[in-house]
Parts: structure tokens; sequence; C-alpha cells
């Protein structure tokens, strides 16, 4: 049985089955609602329920809060609809006139940064060029039926050009980048999607938080700030095991060049041979020392689904941090 969807105040309207959530109706109908995890941990998708009958399911580590439940709200990706729903959405404002679609372009460099990363370096049609938002992502489109998330790595205004980082995990786009693909070779694309995104409506302090290629939308978002002229302040933290994981550390090290921008990498596990001179342990930990009031900050953060979860545990319990906006890795 289909349901019809209203949501406010964007006066969009979809339907949705009872089998599938209301994510998953909208995206179906090609309507880019705000989302990133679909598991029901980032928190991205909350909105409330105005009007109508909607089962909530509530997943290990949800978002939601029994509170936030009993107030009305419920998160998109873990609700289904049982009647007409009205609902509350409000799409941010940096990404809501941004429109998604198809980009032809072709490979114009790849190059390996780290044993196991590939910096893509895409070329647009001739004249083409992307509108998008330092941090969102594309889904990179292999053959017919093959779709996966990769963050755009460069900030916009550098016309013609995307750049993509990819991290090798053996599936199927990656295994095509790192074994197959060459320069001139074609790739389409489609997009921009997702709402990581800086927020303009402040001033505040940001800090940014990276682990892996999570790397890629902060450079996008340091880049954007650096071209503008922005004088937020500004701390930037990568996290990795070892020194290679950090694949473009001396880059994040130029940034420093900008007053008011400071880069901390983080080591978890340094080896001696590494003759490591900087911060190890986990990363929220070191940012937790560094601020121990977060409450006036913004902190986006881009890693693994559990850097995220614990990041947020550890920095809204002891340092107060309100504003956490997230992008969960994207295995390809
Ligand atoms: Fe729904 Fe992350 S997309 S909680």
């Amino acid at each position: 049985m289909q349901h019809e969807i209203h949501c406010r105040p964007l006066g969009l309207t979809y339907t949705c089955g009872e089998d599938e959530t209301l994510l998953a109706a909208a995206l179906r109908q090609g309507h880019i609602v705000p989302h990133s995890c679909s598991s029901g941990r980032c928190g991205t998708c909350k909105v409330r329920i105005l009007e109508g009958d909607v089962e909530r399911a509530t997943p290990k580590d949800c978002a939601l809060t029994p509170a936030e439940e009993a107030e009305g709200l419920a998160l998109l990706c873990q609700s289904r609809a049982h009647s007409p729903v009205t609902l509350e959405l409000n799409m941010i404002d940096e990404t809501a006139d941004i429109p998604v679609r198809r980009i032809m372009s072709r490979v114009h460099e790849l190059e390996r940064v780290a044993s196991d990363v590939m910096r893509i370096t895409l070329k647009l049609a001739e004249g083409d060029a992307v509108k998008f938002a330092a941090g969102q992502h594309v889904n990179v489109v292999l053959g017919a039926s093959v779709r996966r998330c990769v963050s755009i790595a460069n900030s916009p205004g550098q016309d013609g050009f995307v750049e993509l980082h990819l991290k090798n995990y053996g599936g199927v786009l990656s295994t095509h980048v790192f074994e197959k693909l060459k320069a001139g070779d074609l790739i389409r694309m489609e997009g921009p999607l997702g709402i990581f995104a800086i927020r303009r409506s402040t001033e505040r302090p940001i800090v940014f938080v990276a682990s892996g290629t999570g790397f890629a939308p902060i450079k996008a978002m340091v880049e954007q700030l650096i071209h503008e002229g922005s004088r937020r302040p500004v701390a930037f933290y990568w996290a990795g095991r070892r020194p290679a994981d950090l694949y473009m550390d001396e880059l994040a090290r130029s940034w420093e060049a900008r007053a008011g921008l400071r880069y901390v990498p983080v080591l978890a596990q340094p080896l001696p041979e590494d003759q490591w001179q900087g911060k190890t342990g986990f990363v929220q930990d070191v940012i937790a020392q560094d601020f121990p009031d977060l409450s006036g900050h913004e902190l986006y953060i881009c890693g693994a689904p559990i850097l995220i979860d614990s990041a947020r545990k550890v920095l809204q319990e002891r340092c107060g941090l309100r504003d956490f906006y997230t992008d969960e890795f994207k295995k390809s």
C-alpha cells in the first residue's frame, strides 16, 4: 500500500510503500533529502512528524533519543509510514538550490598518493562546470548498476575539474580503479549529493576531523575557506594509525600559512621506526584535551562510523559540543 508523504515547508510530496523507509522512498523518486549513514546513527535525516502514523525503528546507537521520539521527531532512514504523513523537513541553505545531475568526465590524471590511496583528477566535458558545496559527494556510476559514493576533494571554483580520493578496499569500484583505470577513460557521475557542507549562518570557530580518506571532503572545505579569505579560526585533526595514513600531510602542513589555521596530525599506533614527534592516541581524546569547552564551536567529521560514534560521545559529554556534522566513510 502506498501513502502520500507531504514535506513542509518545502511543498515536496512523494509516495511511500509500507515496506520501505521514508528515506528510501524519497531517494527512489529522485528527491535528495538530507541523509548520510542511512543506518540510524548520524541523525542527519531527523525530521518532525506533524501528522500521520509512523513506525520508528531504533537500532543500536540510534541518533534518536527516547525524549526526541516522545517529542514527535523521527529518522527518515528508520521510519515507515502506515498512513498519509505530513512532516517538517528543513533542507540546509548551503545545498538546497544545487541541482543534482548526470556528469560526464574523463580521467585526466591518476596519482597513487599512498600504497592504497588513489587521487583521481577528472576533466569534465568541454565548457562544463559542476556547481557544488565543498564537502558534498557524487555517485560514481560503473556499468549498468554499480553506484558508489565518493567525496569531492577539491573546492568549488576550480571549474572543469573534479578530484576524488579512493582507498583500495577490494570493492568493485576500487578494484576497477586500481587495476584497470587509465588516463582518458570515461567516468560517469551523478551529483552533487549530501548536506556535509560548512554552515554559513555563523562565524563560529571550526574543528575539522578526518581519518584516512575522510580527508577528501575536509580538504575541499579547508581549501574553500582559504580561497574565500575566511577569518574563521580553524583546527584540523587528521587521524591515522601510521604516518603513511596521512597521505597528503605536506599539503595539510602548508595550510598553516593561513592565519588562524592549525593542523594537528594524530597517530593511534606509531612504531619506534616512525620516529613520530606528534600527538598520539585516540583523536577525540586529543581534541577534548585541546578544547575542554566546545560549546561555541562547530565540528565537521568524516571517517569510519566507529570514529564518528566515539567522537560524538566524548566531545558532546566532556566538552559540551552541540553542532556536530558528520559524513560517514564510503567504502568503494
Ligand atoms: Fe538517518 Fe543517518 S541518515 S540517521
